[in-house]
């Protein structure tokens, strides 16, 4: 076909009156007589075109008259206003060029009517395509803008730390054990925290953000085996510094999204007041009351216990905000938590629970700067002293107080995209039962 510019179809509001080409698949077709109405997606957007008879060649009529779903196609045509159309623009065709027909023999697997979950979970190489999937991985694709904007703006280094670990972080009952060279035992790594404390010394405040693994065996709504994380780290900080700054972050996202893809909230259908609503500053309780409010709404849990899933929903339907949940027993965290020095039987660390039942998505908070008291946490934990030569090195030389946290993308993109299951937040999940495609 002739040099006409080629568009993206989110880009269409810049071209009205003007004869473009969109490359792209068909999404679905509607036939009228003598005019057909194929809907075309190119992966930003989906858009109506409009064929009639009496205008085009009969080849071309007839080629996308008989076009089966998901084959590829060039449209070539002039973009139209329209207010009635979904996108608010239609395409009038001229010509188009099929790359490649799907046979009517052997249709693809997704059609407009309504599959189970596992069918679209073991076809999800090409569940992608639909407009579900792909408004959400949009959405998440902005959060992780938002999150490397945020802090790339604030005096963050980006500084990315190993996959394959000789050590725990988070606790020894979740970690994926990778057979290495020669006997050597290594772990898929569970949070980057442990080196991000290294790179804090040296850079002052940095971030890591990539893969974690846990092997998480229960089968949830909110976990996933493989998930990624973003990790702040900061020298000279304290338990306040990351409530500060995980409440600024969360709104910066969440303003982004109903900034850039409200279009895709609004195909998920997302009450997108709710997110309007998130501002600063989110209320902040501490464990004992958080405590004292599930034992009123009948939750069986007793101080020095952890919250399970439904308590989590709880505390989070309790406020219309996020809600930051502090000072939790040192019994139920990991071994690097500062102690609160007024009460040692307390750490200063956080939770940040989303709003409308979500449940977790930060955790993290201030971490023991002192050189004796985590030697003996981690001989507390049974952890190997060995493997923590080198973290204990950094209470040696120069220790500073310092903090950070972890928040989970996906449980992230759950709560804004208002999902009810994490597996949906991610393009290819990993989960107990799903390694596959
Ligand atoms: O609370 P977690 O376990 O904290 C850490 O790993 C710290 N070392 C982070 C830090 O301080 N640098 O995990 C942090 C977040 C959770 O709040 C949650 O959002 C997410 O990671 N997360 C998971 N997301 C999906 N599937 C799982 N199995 C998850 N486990 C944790
Ligand atoms: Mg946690």
């Amino acid at each position: 076909m002739s040099s006409v510019p080629r568009i993206a179809i989110e880009h269409a509001s810049q071209y009205v009156g003007q004869t473009v080409e969109i490359a792209g698949w068909l999404y679905n077709l509607r036939r009228s007589g003598k005019i057909i109405f194929p809907l075309l997606r190119d992966g930003t957007g989906i858009m109506q075109c409009v064929a009639v008879k009496a205008d085009i060649s009969e080849k071309c009529f007839n080629d996308l008259r008989d076009l089966t779903q998901e084959s590829s196609v060039i449209v070539r045509g002039r973009v139209r206003a329209e207010s009635r159309a979904p996108g608010g623009y239609e395409l009038d065709v001229e010509d188009a060029g099929i790359v490649h027909r799907i046979p009517e023999d052997q249709p693809y697997p997704i059609t407009p009517k309504e599959h189970g979950i596992e069918f679209l979970f073991d076809h999800r190489h090409l569940h992608l395509r639909s407009r579900r999937p792909h408004a959400i991985l949009r959405v998440r694709h902005e959060i992780i803008r938002a999150i490397r904007d945020y802090f790339d703006s604030n005096g963050f280094t980006l500084v990315d730390t190993p996959i394959f670990t000789p050590a725990a972080c988070e606790g020894t009952t979740t970690l994926f054990e990778v057979d290495y060279f020669e006997d050597e035992k290594v772990y898929l790594t569970q949070s980057g925290q442990l080196y991000n404390e290294a790179t804090a010394m040296a850079f002052g405040k940095t971030y890591c953000f990539g893969p974690t693994f846990r092997a998480e065996k229960s089968k949830t709504r909110r976990h996933l085996t493989e998930f990624w994380m973003v990790e702040p780290e900061m020298a000279y900080a304290t338990l306040e510094d990351v409530k500060r700054v995980s409440e600024e972050l969360i709104c910066f996202i969440v303003r982004r999204v109903l900034e850039r893809r409200r279009h895709e909230l609004e195909t998920l259908e997302r009450d997108i007041g709710k997110l309007e609503a998130i501002r600063a500053p989110f209320p902040r309780i501490s464990y004992d009351e958080a405590v004292a409010i599930l034992q009123r709404k009948g939750s069986e849990i007793q101080w020095g216990g952890d919250f399970g899933g439904t308590d989590e929903t709880l505390l989070s339907e309790e406020f219309g905000q996020p809600v930051m949940v502090d000072r939790f027993p040192a019994e139920i965290k990991a071994f690097y938590f500062q102690p609160d020095e007024q009460r040692p039987e307390v750490v200063l660390g956080v939770d940040v629970l989303a709003s409308e039942g979500y449940g977790e998505i930060v955790g993290g908070g201030q971490r023991i700067h002192d050189y004796n008291l985590l030697l003996q946490r981690i001989r507390e934990h049974n952890l190997p002293q060995k493997a923590f030569d080198w973290y204990l090195d950094l209470r040696r030389y120069g220790s500073v107080p310092h903090a950070g946290f972890g928040m989970g993308v996906e449980r992230t993109v759950a709560w804004i995209c208002g999902l009810d299951h994490i597996r949906e937040t991610i393009a290819f999940p990993r989960m107990l039962y799903r390694t596959r495609p």
